[in-house]
């Protein structure tokens, strides 16, 4: 059976015995430097009970993220930092991965993602991040956008397999296939663009469906991610988003209405 959050607190045990929690802040377009918006979006996402926070190189706001983790008054241990490499190969992994870890300066990454396949040399560069993870520099290796058959590159190779896939889901995109496989093969499902950067709020279905529940568009897409069992990380820079789309677990979609928002958004597509 799927393991699905039930708080901002609930975990899921990785199948390299991790213990990652389920719920986060995603952090794509949360700007580093003068407005401090990622710093102070982290600091109030954790100080609210957010225990997730996914970064990446490509973002270029990890320092934000290692300094609002040492302002937040919660412990390192506590907080579960994710981030991603961009590039690929050996060299350029291992030069990419110890800026990252400068940058956070938190002393290990809890989750080290290659960020995207089409980076190529998939197989070189995640014998790389084996070894940071074999030198105790990070927790759990995992990979982003991966598809079954980069999946099965990685087995022909002989490696491990991955602990998490980070692929874009949300009612919309709803990728069936990966997620069983995934599933089948213990590989966590991490959500990204939950909220579908924020660009389906004024579908009717999906209005219908939160006027129904007293809930926003968001917390409504949000929720479904959590029904499905989803690893989910919404991304916001506004201070009181970030509370509501954590107010999502006290209620929860009908399945009939979790039909209605798959199978009309299905049809929709289709026409
Ligand atoms: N691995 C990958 O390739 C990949 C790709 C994309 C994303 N990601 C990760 O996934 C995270 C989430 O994805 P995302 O940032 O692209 O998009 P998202 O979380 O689906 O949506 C974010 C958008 O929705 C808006 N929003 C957030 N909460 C809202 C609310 N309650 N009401 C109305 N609007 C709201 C945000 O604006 P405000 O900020 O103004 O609230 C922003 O424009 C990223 O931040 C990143 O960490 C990973």
């Amino acid at each position: 059976m799927t393991l699905k959050a039930t708080s901002l607190a609930s975990k899921v045990v990785l199948n390299d015995g991790v213990e990652m929690p389920m719920f986060g802040l995603g952090m794509n377009l949360l700007e580093s430097g003068q407005s401090k918006a990622a710093e102070k979006a982290v600091i109030h996402a954790v100080q609210n009970n957010y225990r997730l926070l996914d970064t990446a190189q490509f973002y270029g706001n990890e320092a934000d993220v290692g300094r609002a983790v040492k302002k937040s008054g919660v412990d390192r241990k506590d907080l579960f930092v994710v981030t991603k490499v961009w590039e690929n190969g050996a060299a350029r992994c291992k030069k990419v991965f110890n800026e990252s870890m400068k940058k956070l300066d938190l002393g290990y990454i809890d989750l080290y993602l290659i960020h995207s396949p089409s980076a190529g040399k998939n197989v070189e560069t995640y014998k790389t991040l084996l070894d940071f993870k074999s030198k105790g520099l990070i927790r759990s290796v995992g990979v982003s956008n991966y598809g079954i058959h980069h999946f099965e590159g990685l087995k022909d190779a002989g490696l491990p397999t991955p602990s998490v896939n980070q692929i874009e889901l949300h009612p919309w995109q709803q990728k069936r296939d990966i997620v069983k496989y995934c599933r089948e093969n213990g590989i966590a499902v991490m959500g990204h663009c939950p909220i579908a950067k924020g660009q389906k709020l004024k579908d009717p279905t999906l209005g219908k469906i939160a006027q129904k529940y007293n809930k926003t568009p968001a917390q409504v897409m949000i929720r479904w991610s959590v029904q499905k069992g989803f690893i989910t990380i919404p991304k916001s820079a506004n201070l009181d988003r970030i509370i509501e789309n954590a107010d999502v677990f006290d209620w929860s979609i009908g399945e009939e209405d979790m039909t209605t928002l798959v199978s009309t958004i299905i049809v929709v597509l289709y026409v």
